[in-house]
Order: C-alpha cells, then sequence, then structure tokens
C-alpha cells in the first residue's frame, strides 16, 4: 500500500467518524514562541486543547507536516527522521477512550491490514507524584480489541525501560504498561519537565513487530518500547487531559484526545519492513 493510500484511507476513516479534515498547519508555527517548528499535529491546537472553541468542531483529523530535532541523535538509524508527516485525530472534549482506541484499532488493523499477530500495545502506569492514575480502562479496552482478533491479550506490568529489559516479555503478552518516561506525552516531556502552563497525558501507543533478533547493546531482553529495531512505535493516542500549574497538576476543561502517527512508520509496517527509508514517501 503506497504513503498516498494510507493518508487518504486515514482521513477518510476519520471523515466517516465525524471529523473534520482540517489542512495542516506550517512548518514554522504562528503566533507560538514555544518551539522552532511544528513538531506535531498537536502545536497548532494548543489554544483549542486549552478549551477554545474551534470552527471546525471537536472531531478534527489531518497529515501534519512536522520537523524534530528533539530526535537527531537517532537520525539515521531505520525508523527516525527529522522531517516527517503525522497522522492525527483529535477529541476536543468530544470522544474519549472508549471510542479512541476501538477506531485506531480498525484502522491499523482492517483498512490498513496490518497483522494484529504483530501488534503490541502500552498504557500509562501512572504516577503518584502528578496525581495521574493508572491507565486501566485503556488496557482492558486493548484486551477486549486484541481478543476479537484473535490474539493473545495478557497485561504485563514492565515500569520504566531498564526494568523491562531486565524483566523481557513472557509468552502471550500483548499490552504493558510503562511509566512516565515511555506512556506520558507532553511537548517537554515528562511531567517533571512540562513548565506551567503546557498540557500533558497519559498515553496508549502502538507498536509493530517485525520479528528481528534482539540486540543485547540495547538491554539483556527485547520488550516493545526498546530501541533494538525489532519493535517500532506506529502510533500513539494521548489522553491530552492535564495541565501543569504552580500548585501541581489540574485536569483541563474537557478531556481530550490527541492521536498521532508517523505516516512513513505506518507505510513501513504495512510493508513489512521496518526501514521507512525503503517506503515509496521517502
Ligand atoms: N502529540 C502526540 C505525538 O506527537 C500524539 O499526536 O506523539
Amino acid at each position: 500500500m503506497s504513503g498516498a493510500e494510507i493518508r487518504d484511507k486515514y482521513l477518510q476513516f476519520m471523515k466517516n467518524n465525524g471529523h473534520a479534515i482540517i489542512p495542516s498547519a506550517a512548518l514554522v508555527p504562528e503566533n507560538d514562541p514555544t518551539t522552532l517548528f511544528t513538531g506535531s499535529g498537536m502545536q497548532p491546537l494548543v489554544p483549542y486543547l486549552l478549551g477554545e472553541t474551534h470552527p471546525k468542531g471537536t472531531r478534527l483529523t489531518n497529515s501534519q507536516k512536522c520537523f524534530r530535532a528533539e530526535d537527531i541523535e537517532e537520525v539515521g538509524d531505520s525508523s527516525h527522521t527529522t522531517f516527517f508527516e503525522m497522522l492525527g485525530n483529535w477529541s476536543l472534549g468530544d470522544y474519549f477512550k472508549k471510542e479512541q482506541i476501538p477506531w485506531i484499532a480498525e484502522f491499523y488493523l482492517k483498512e490498513v491490514g496490518l497483522d494484529p499477530k504483530k501488534f503490541y500495545v502500552t498504557a500509562f502506569i501512572g504516577d503518584a507524584s502528578a496525581g495521574v492514575p493508572k491507565d486501566t480502562e485503556a488496557a482492558e479496552l486493548w484486551q477486549e480489541i486484541l481478543a476479537k482478533y484473535g490474539v493473545s491479550n495478557s497485561v504485563a506490568e514492565l515500569g520504566s525501560a531498564e526494568e523491562a529489559s531486565k524483566r523481557g516479555m513472557k509468552d502471550g503478552e500483548r499490552i504493558f504498561y510503562y511509566d512516565a518516561a515511555e506512556n506520558w506525552w507532553s511537548r517537554a516531556g515528562t511531567p517533571d519537565k512540562m513548565p506551567v502552563g503546557e498540557i500533558g497525558g497519559g498515553d496508549s501507543e502502538m507498536f509493530y513487530d517485525f520479528g528481528t533478533e534482539h540486540d543485547t547493546k540495547f538491554g539483556e531482553h527485547c520488550h516493545p518500547a526498546c530501541d533494538c529495531g525489532r519493535f517500532m512505535e506506529i502510533g500513539n493516542n494521548v489522553f491530552m487531559e492535564y495541565i501543569k500549574t504552580e500548585k501541581g497538576f489540574e485536569k483541563l476543561p474537557a478531556q481530550n484526545v490527541d492521536f498521532g502517527g508517523g505516516l512513513e512508520r505506518i507505510a513501513a509496517a504495512a510493508n513489512n519492513d521496518g526501514d521507512v527509508y525503503k517506503t515509496d514517501l521517502l
């Protein structure tokens, strides 16, 4: 499947689920001094995630051109680029986890036709210091979906990537709880690194297993968030519901969804070859 076909299918799928298709914003952000370049689909939407009314409604989708330099040390491997396109959909206080997770599973597994046997997911283990609980709802939704696709769906608690590489994965495990370093998303990173006024939330990510041999340079055992190249992150559902204040974390006016999936990576998964440079997009 070509990159253009995946992009079209996604936008059409989200449109059929009530989303307005909005254009990709400029790569140099407008009226936003926080970063030099637009680094995610959510960036031009921050005012609306903070509660402003968007003229196109509460369900939005697009394919956003992004530039990220924070991964610069990893650029040159098979899956990191500075420039990429991010498929995105947003709920501005409209739907939440129980709609997003089944939709996105349908998009990856039915529309793109990825192999459910190679599909792995993660959920946020919670963060006591930020007052954010463990995301059992996301894990349970994934269990139901994976069961429908006839694949095993045991849940494992991994915690940090370091703990995960010591423990590894056991047979049948498909849903993995990680800490904030892996399963919390904000433009600034983990809750402790966020400046006052920044928004963020726990997330649930999707990974594709290319089945390559684990490289112990990256830790004793492999696990979905391992960087050895066996697994590649192909999408991220952020449950954007917190803002950092002087007093700590508070809830945003509404529970939002911020989904982003790298188009080049989804195309690589559809090719069943983890090298984004072998997709027609590059
Ligand atoms: N903002 C999240 C990301 O960039 C999901 O869209 O990964």
